[in-house]
């Protein structure tokens, strides 16, 4: 290990609480070589890797106490409601919701912004009125907006971001005069640079105007406390899969009353109170969002990684991080010909975007890869942002709880090897 690294473990350590060292020994995936090498998994931003923890849980459930929810009266559904009906309650602590009846499970974050825009947005715009996401959204939080101001008639306008992809609020009063803001969307971690985006500022403003705040915490939950009562917002969405739980369940948590006068999303079973020939009425929160069969056993296993997380202490998660994120960007300072991207490090959360100058980010990826080194290369689902950049990818390296800083190491000597293989312009 570099003396650097070193170094910076034992301040990790120290300030922070945390033994990524040892955490690792919870996920199995890092038993495994790749390309010969231990694997250095430096794309948590796309999705976290799984802890025993959580992958014992959700077999245990299988095992011993599933059946399909809120349907049968015998101990095994009763037992299989009760684990689900759990995993709610440890949602709603996690972000210290009023109610778990505010607490809707998706299937993904991205289903519970098209929750919202659609079960909210075709209800209550129109047109003269603004739709407004920033230019560092997530698609999943700018598309659906795009599409639903396109529907009801009203009009979309990002939120411009400087050149290092923080926000320009100061363009918030010329946007505001050009409609009647009714929706602001805004992630409160951008997946694309790893910025913290000011979402306390912006739903304050978006309440002067008389508008919904919309957040969007892929990047935010699995690496931060939050804490939806003191952000200010109207609803918030999540994934289970980038917070080390299992694919296939999200989290959108809203207001009760905003929620209560809503239409729902999905019609089909359980989200039902009475049906009829010529009419149906809508169960309680947050069933009337819940159509169908719900993600059970993803569920579980959710609650299981919020277990794991907690346990660890998410304050002491975000510090790990953040020492993580300011010692890559001192280090691949250091590599000539990168361009790095994003704001500094005290405004950042655990993840650097960059590109090597004159290569392209998925040759830069390739060659890391047979180093073992796993980043990911591309738009991040950004491409608005991307434009703005002027550039069609970037490079991206991010982190979790089990980043340990040789991994960053790893990555510089690898972007060294990827200089000395295609600097010279030699790339396809
Ligand atoms: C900021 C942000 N928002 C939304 C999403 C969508 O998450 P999912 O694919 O789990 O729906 C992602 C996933 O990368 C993200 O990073």
């Amino acid at each position: 290990m570099a003396k650097a690294a070193e170094a910076v473990e034992a301040t990790i350590a120290a300030e922070a609480r945390l033994d990524a060292r040892k955490l690792r020994a919870d996920f199995p995936i890092f038993q495994q070589r790749f390309h010969g090498q231990p694997l250095a998994y430096l794309d948590s931003a796309v999705s976290a890797q799984k802890p025993r923890h959580v992958l014992d849980a959700q077999r245990e459930f299988y095992e011993t106490s599933y059946t399909n929810v809120h349907r049968g009266v015998y101990l095994l559904a009763e037992r299989a409601t009760e684990r689900f009906e759990g995993a709610r309650e440890k949602v709603r602590a996690l972000i210290n919701a009023a109610s778990t009846r505010e607490i809707v499970f998706t299937r993904s974050a991205t289903e519970a912004l098209n929750l919202v825009a659609y079960a909210w947005g075709l209800d209550n715009l129109g047109p003269g009125d603004l739709v407004v996401a920033t230019e560092l959204e997530h698609h999943s939080n700018f598309v659906p907006w795009q599409q639903i101001a396109k529907r009801t008639g009203a009009t979309f306008r990002p939120i411009p971001v400087d050149g290092r992809g923080e926000l320009q609020l100061d363009a918030l009063e010329a946007i505001a005069k050009q409609g009647s803001v009714k929706v602001v969307a805004s992630n409160l971690v951008s997946n694309a640079l790893g910025t913290i985006n000011p979402v306390e500022t912006l739903a304050a403003w978006a309440h002067e105007q008389g508008a919904i705040m919309v957040v969007d915490a892929a990047q935010a939950a699995p690496h931060r406390r939050i804490d939806v009562q003191r952000l200010g917002c109207e609803f918030l969405a999540f994934s289970s899969h980038k917070l080390c739980g299992p694919t296939g369940v999200g989290v959108l948590w809203g207001r009760a009353e905003l929620l209560e006068r809503m239409s729902p999303f999905n019609f089909g079973g359980e989200m039902i109170r009475k049906v009829t020939v010529e009419e149906t009425s809508w169960n309680d929160l947050p069933y009337k969002f819940e159509a169908g069969t719900p993600p059970i056993g993803e569920a579980v296993g959710m609650g299981a990684a919020i277990d794991y997380l907690t346990g660890v202490g998410m304050a002491a998660i975000e510090e790990h991080e953040h020492a993580l994120a300011a010692y890559a960007l001192e280090r691949l300072a250091e590599v000539p010909g990168i361009v790095l991207y994003g704001p500094p490090a005290d405004r950042r959360a655990g993840l650097v975007s960059f590109n090597m100058q004159g290569i392209h980010p998925h040759d830069v990826a390739q060659i890391l890869d047979w180093e073992g080194v796993a980043i990911r290369a591309g738009h991040h689902c950004c491409q608005p942002l991307m434009a703005r950049l002027g550039v069609a990818a970037t490079n991206r390296a991010s982190f979790y709880l089990y980043t340990i800083p040789e991994e960053i190491d790893r990555l510089v000597e690898g972007l060294h090897k990827v200089r000395r293989t295609l600097g010279n312009g030699n790339f396809r």
